[in-house]
């Protein structure tokens, strides 16, 4: 079949529509996320982080017998193999960052879970092995590093519940669960973000969702995509006391510098996800937390908020994800180290999910490119080069 020639070129692929997908819209104009049908702000505070993953690959809520069949099946699959260990114990031998050994552990998620399934339901038992290992994969390599043994996982309790028995050894309070519930389904989609597009990418060619999901954690590893949070919280740090905030902005505004946590390249309004996760971080903060840490955070974001408008006129720059991602992944604890590895916790969901909607389009995805190189060269021998 003879390729039809696409002559538009379209730096970054911005505004192509690429796929059509059910399971999440972004509307950078009107601050909207849909997940499924629904709102964040609907879904993420009341969901268990099991509730949403069966919403994004079965797009319905479980009933309380799917629910408790889900929970099982991750149960069942989150100790890590051996091979898994190891690697991961190596890994921490070098103290590789925590992203590269997620990604070179995902690759082996599916070890020891071999089980005869139906062909056209291969991906799935891969999937659960995927979503129920990340956490694992992240919370042992996180006591590795730092010269501690990992905890088993606890099949008693959920998957939110149990990530954080396994990073600190203690079983949570229920505060602490809803914070990280609230943020694993808040981040679990996001449309065509480049993660989850490198994820359609290898699955488009018929290759496995193991392979989609490690090709997805290295592009979530870039600072232009999963690596921001950190730096916004340094600022409130830096910043450290009331009153401080807008002198030290302004400061850093003026020498040409940008204010992490604000701006985003789609929303053009307030990022949905950051109401989401502001209104978790209150709880959090005001049941169990560092109160007067969480006011500074207020006082600086309303700071930013003000000097951006005075800064860059009509650039809508408001808060994003990162702000208040960073305030309440601190607030559970949580060290700078371990955020985008947390991210990957949730969106690993969207991953698997985007994975069986691309099994069922069954399309490869190849788009063109411009050539702008040389053309009519001639060979030149090696001696006469
Ligand atoms: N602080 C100061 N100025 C900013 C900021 C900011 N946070 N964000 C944008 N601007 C300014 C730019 O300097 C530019 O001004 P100019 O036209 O006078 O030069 C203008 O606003 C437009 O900037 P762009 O880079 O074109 O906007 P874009 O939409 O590409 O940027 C981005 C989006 C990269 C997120 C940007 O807002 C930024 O760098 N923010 C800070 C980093 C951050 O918080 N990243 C996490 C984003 S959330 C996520 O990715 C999941």
């Amino acid at each position: 079949m003879s390729e039809q020639i696409q002559t538009a070129f379209v730096p970054g692929l911005e505004g192509v529509v690429a796929v059509k997908t059910r399971l999440s819209n972004v509307d950078g104009k009107k601050g909207e996320l849909i997940v499924a049908g629904f709102p964040i702000e609907e879904l993420a505070p009341r969901a268990s982080f099991e509730e949403t993953l069966y919403l994004l690959w079965y797009d319905t809520l479980p009933n309380a017998e799917q629910l408790a069949e889900l929970r099982e099946s991750l149960a069942s699959r989150r100790s890590l193999s051996r091979a898994t260990l190891e690697l991961l114990r190596a890994a921490a031998s070098e103290k590789v960052p925590p992203m590269d050994a997620l990604r070179m552990a995902a690759g082996t998620a599916g070890l020891g879970t071999n089980e005869d399934v139906p062909a056209e339901d291969e991906a799935r038992p891969e999937a659960l092995s995927l979503v129920a290992r990340f956490s694992t994969i992240v919370a042992a390599y996180w006591r590795l590093l730092g010269g501690k043994e990992p905890v088993q996982p606890d099949p008693e309790v959920g998957h939110a519940a149990t990530y954080l028995y396994m990073l600190f050894g203690e079983i949570p309070g229920e505060e602490f669960v809803r914070a990280l519930e609230t943020y694993l389904n808040t981040v679990a989609d996001h449309g065509m973000n480049a993660s989850t597009f490198t994820a359609r990418v290898i699955l488009s060619t018929r290759s496995d969702v193991v392979s989609a999901v490690v090709g997805a954690v290295g592009a979530l590893k870039g600072p232009l995509h999963g690596g921001a949070p950190g730096p916004a919280l340094d600022a409130v740090f830096e910043i450290g006391e009331a009153g401080r905030a807008k002198p030290y902005l302004r400061e850093k505004l003026e020498r040409g510098e940008r204010l992490m946590g604000f701006g985003h390249r789609v929303y053009k309004v307030r990022d949905p996800r950051a109401d989401t996760l502001a209104a978790a971080s209150e709880r959090l903060y005001t049941t169990d937390g560092d109160k007067a840490l969480y006011e500074l955070a207020l006082e600086v974001e309303q700071a930013s908020l003000s000097l951006l408008a005075e800064h860059k006129p009509g650039r809508n720059l408001e808060t994003n994800v990162e702000f208040y991602t960073a305030l309440l992944l601190h607030g559970l604890r949580l060290s700078t180290d371990l955020f985008t590895p947390t991210f990957a916790v949730g969106r690993v969901a969207g991953w698997t999910a985007h994975c069986f909607e691309q099994h069922d389009l069954d399309r490869l995805i190849r788009p063109q490119s411009a050539y702008v190189g040389a053309r009519d060269r001639r060979w030149i021998p090696l001696e006469e080069r």
